[in-house]
């Protein structure tokens, strides 16, 4: 099959080059032409474990290529995907369409023969509709469908989730787009996923639901840590405790700093948005916003605990900066929040993280980077682990204690034991313990 992916961002060049690894000929099309250019030069836009080998892999196949001309990568797809992105419009929260309503234009000037448009950014309720009218409205002769196919790869572990997903989710009632879809998925098959053929609108909502819905359940987690802090309790055994309830489940109640990256706190605000347009607002959302955003700050107070109550004049290492590890993505990561609020409290911040700390740089210039997590400590009044990277699990805790000032560690991820880090002589405070 022939397939082309609109948008070479993080949804579509994993899509991208997996489809090629699967053997269909995918052509990836991106109108940034530096993008492009550094693609075809093997260089990857973002971290994610395994894709630069995999691009390698595909490209030398000759099944994989990049380009920013829309018609050399349409012409004779069987499926083209949209996969561009779907920012929070500034003021209301809602996805802006923008850049895939431009994408559907483009496809419908130069697509031939039969095409079938997938939809892969996430996008609101009846976006389908829309794109559909868009391409009817520039090509009223054009053979087509558009098909919803949400995606569900988180970031860190894209690649696993695309070739082994728990389920792939296809939005269409044309038999015909059917056929096409199966095909694109056919090399899947032998692991069995469930495929679930739905409305195109189903199929919309299933991924904004599928994503507040992990929101609430860390959000949930997170305000029975406070609890568990009030009142004497251990969130870990009480998720524990929970989870183990196949009717709850045990992943995604991990209590920490509250949830961030490109996905989450976007698309619980686009579902919010949408429900509040159509009348039947989705209170438990939109508790679970505001409920998140309160926490940041609050991981700040945490820390200005832990320093007997004032950091003005101190100085504060930071272990971990992007939303989680194994990414170097910084979008709406809890220490965007937490650095901000330490340095208004008059702290001066240092920090190191193994991936982030080139976007990071921006975003926060008046923090101290330094080399590694060693270096970040020394002379610091207090250490705060903001980010669960491998590399912070086994820190030699011995040297950690001799470059601090005083030996304050405040675990944002639980990633230390208590009672250990109190018998090696830290003052040490974790989340809901
Ligand atoms: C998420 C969804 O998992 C994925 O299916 C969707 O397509 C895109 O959004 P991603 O944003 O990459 O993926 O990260 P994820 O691993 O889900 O974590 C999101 C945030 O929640 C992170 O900030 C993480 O630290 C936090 N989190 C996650 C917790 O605080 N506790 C948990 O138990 C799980």
């Amino acid at each position: 099959m022939k397939i082309a992916m609109i948008g070479s961002g993080y949804v579509g060049l994993v899509s991208g080059v997996c489809f090629a690894d699967f053997g269909h000929r995918v052509v990836c099309v991106d109108k940034e032409a530096s993008k492009i250019e550094a693609l075809k030069r093997g260089v990857m836009p973002i971290y994610e474990p395994g894709l630069e080998d995999l691009v390698a892999n595909n490209v030398r196949e000759n099944r994989l290529s990049f380009t920013t001309d829309i018609a050399e990568g349409v012409r004779g797809a069987d499926a083209v995907f949209i996969g561009v992105g779907t920012p929070s419009r500034r003021g209301d929260g809602h996805a802006d369409l923008t850049y895939v309503y431009a994408a559907a234009r483009e496809i419908a000037a130069v697509m031939d023969g039969y095409t079938v448009v997938v939809t892969k950014s996430t996008v609101p309720v009846g976006t389908g509709d829309e794109v559909e009218r868009i391409i009817r409205e520039t090509r009223p002769d054009a053979e087509f469908a558009v098909v919803s196919n949400p995606e569900f790869l988180r970031e860190g572990a894209a690649i696993a989730d695309f070739k082994r997903p728990d389920r792939i989710v296809v939005g269409t009632t044309d038999p015909r787009a059917r056929e096409v879809m199966t095909e694109v998925y056919r090399p899947l098959f032998l692991n069995q996923p469930p495929i679930l053929f739905t409305e195109r609108r189903t199929s919309e909502i299933i991924k904004y639901a599928a994503n507040a819905f992990l929101a609430l359940k860390i959000t949930f987690i997170n305000e029975i840590a406070d609890l568990c802090e009030a009142v004497g309790g251990n969130v870990q055994e009480v998720a524990r405790g929970i989870g183990l309830d196949n009717r709850i489940g045990s992943k995604f109640l991990h209590a920490g700093p509250g949830y961030g990256g490109s996905c989450f706190p976007k698309d619980t605000r686009a579902l919010a948005k949408s429900a509040q347009d159509a009348g039947t607002p989705l209170r438990i959302v939109e508790t679970v916003i505001d409920v998140n955003e309160r926490r940041k700050i609050a991981m700040a107070d945490k820390v200005i605990k832990a320093c007997g109550g004032s950091v003005s004049g101190k100085t504060i290492a930071l272990l971990g900066l992007t939303f989680k590890p194994n990414t170097d993505d910084m979008r709406e990561a809890p220490s965007l929040a937490i650095v901000a609020a330490l340095e208004a409290a008059g702290a001066t911040v240092r920090a190191y993280d193994p991936e982030g700390m080139e976007h990071a740089r921006a975003l926060m210039p008046n923090v101290v980077y330094c080399a590694d997590a060693y270096e970040c400590c020394e002379g610091a009044d207090a250490l705060a682990i903001v980010t669960e990277w491998d590399a912070f699990r086994a820190l030699d805790l011995d040297r950690i204690k001799r470059m601090l000032k005083t030996a304050t560690i405040v675990d944002l991820r639980n990633i230390y034991r208590a009672d250990d880090m109190r018998r090696r002589g830290f003052s040490y405070t974790s989340v809901g313990r």
